[in-house]
């Protein structure tokens, strides 16, 4: 398995280009399903869960044609299967996506049950509520949900938790759906939002997205589009934290700074000097080390869980104690672990980390357990001292396009070791 080598130390200084976002990207995707018609997507990020759900909508039969450029025609004008596998959902739980579309156009669906992944549970019983309520009959056997109906209806459906990619499923089937489907308590993220312009584009009737209330009026068939991905929040804040922690200077292009408001808002906390400029966001941290701050995840436009880890670094080494507490997953701080072994002072209460910053982290052989633990971890690496071995990295590949790259560009001193390598290097240590 592949590594990655950070030397620590170096503040961070220069220019770095966000990537589309993957979690826009990937419903947006999916969204072929619902035409006949080509569905053109611009401003795909290169990472391994795209590849993934490529490979899924190219074994249901969907035509895929890609550029130089990351633009990607998706044409599902013939499929020919109605069946998403467990081999592919099992390594992107976002799979489950491709239930609503099938649903909606096919009148038939099989996924794979996602099963759970590192940082919780996951269930998926509010996606299957849903399409219940819209006249499917839903079947979990032997590991796969079957969905049935001849024609879903428009239905009120109430989401007892706020469900990015369960908004996601239902507005994708009640855009087929014959009559009115209003979905409450909705999920307000900018990537439900990017979902509902490119439905729209393809002539659905969707209105109140980026609001708790979305009413979709369903319609008999849609059709192709053109549709530009929004820019990725979570990698932009990302590298606005790597700039912070390690008291440098950061500018990011081709970001919407009304997507990370409250990112923005706790990095200015922490003693950030921000400016933004049309799509621009500059950071400056030169010569001065964060505050620790107190920070609390919930659904947007409050804090992302998707920042949280990153958060738990920058306040390791910060100024004074802060606290992190975790509301939307119920495992998500297998990050703590691998930075206490580095030096970082924490205290878990409950779903709260308790950070003492100290005045260094150090270098040491960790281990990634999620995407964005792997973040995380790769943010220590750029402040400690000494020499930092990342493992299991595949899990930050599904979520960071070409990150080595865009540090290295920076100043940052990462490469990527293959595997074998590392164990022949070890071995002669
Ligand atoms: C999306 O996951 C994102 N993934 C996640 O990003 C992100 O962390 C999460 O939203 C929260 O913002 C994609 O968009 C592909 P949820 P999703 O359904 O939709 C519970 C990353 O790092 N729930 O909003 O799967 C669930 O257990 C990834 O890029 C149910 O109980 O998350 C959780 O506690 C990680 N029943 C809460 O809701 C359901 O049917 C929020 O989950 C569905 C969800």
């Amino acid at each position: 398995m592949d590594k990655l080598l950070i030397t620590g130390g170096r503040p961070l200084a220069g220019d770095v280009r966000i990537s589309g976002a993957k979690n826009a990207a990937l419903p947006v995707l999916i969204a072929s399903l619902l035409t006949a018609d080509p569905l053109i997507i611009r401003n795909i990020p290169h990472l391994h869960d795209i590849t993934t759900t490529l490979e899924l909508l190219g074994e249901l039969g969907v035509r895929l044609e890609i550029d130089e450029k990351m633009s990607i025609t998706a044409d599902a004008g013939d499929i020919t299967r109605l069946r998403a596998p467990y081999d592919l959902v099992k390594t992107m739980r976002a799979s489950i996506l491709v239930l609503g579309p099938l649903l909606a156009r096919f009148g038939e669906a099989e996924v794979s049950l996602p099963g759970g992944c590192a940082i919780g549970s996951r269930p998926v019983n509010l996606h299957i509520k849903g399409f219940e309520a819209m006249g499917a009959e839903v079947v979990i056997e032997s590991g796969y949900i079957r969905a049935r109906c001849k024609r879903l209806r428009g239905a009120r459906i109430f989401m007892d938790t706020i469900s990015v990619t369960g908004t996601e499923n239902l507005m994708m089937a009640a855009a087929l759906a014959d009559g009115e489907t209003v979905i409450e308590n909705a999920a307000r993220e900018p990537e439900v939002v990017d979902l509902a312009t490119c439905l729209n584009a393809m002539g659905a009737k969707i209105h109140g997205a980026g609001t708790h209330l979305i009413t979709i009026q369903g319609v008999n068939r849609l059709h192709g589009a053109a549709h530009n991905v929004i820019p990725d929040r979570i990698e932009a804040g990302t590298y606005l934290v790597a700039a912070m922690v390690t008291s440098g200077a950061i500018k990011l292009h081709d970001i919407d700074s009304s997507l990370l408001e409250s990112v923005l808002d706790k990095l200015t906390e922490s003693g950030a000097d921000i400016k933004i400029e049309g799509r621009t966001i500059s950071l400056d941290m030169r010569g001065r080390r964060p505050r620790a701050v107190n920070i609390r995840t919930a659904p947007f436009p409050a804090f992302p869980t998707d920042m949280q880890a990153q958060f738990v670094m920058m306040n390791s080494i910060a100024e004074g104690v802060g606290t992190v507490t975790e509301t939307v997953f119920e495992n998500r701080f297998m990050h703590v672990h691998e930075l206490q072994r580095m030096g970082a002072d924490i205290d878990m209460e409950s779903n709260t980390a308790v950070v003492r910053g100290v005045d260094h982290l150090t270098g040491a052989p960790v281990m990634a357990t999620d995407l964005r633990a792997s973040a995380c971890l790769v943010l220590a690496g750029l402040v400690a001292r000494n020499e930092t071995i990342i493992d299991r990295i595949y899990h930050i590949d599904r979520g960071y396009d070409c990150i080595e790259e865009k540090l290295a560009q920076i100043g940052a001193q990462i490469r990527r070791v293959p595997g074998d390598q590392m164990e022949a290097r070890t071995a002669v240590a």
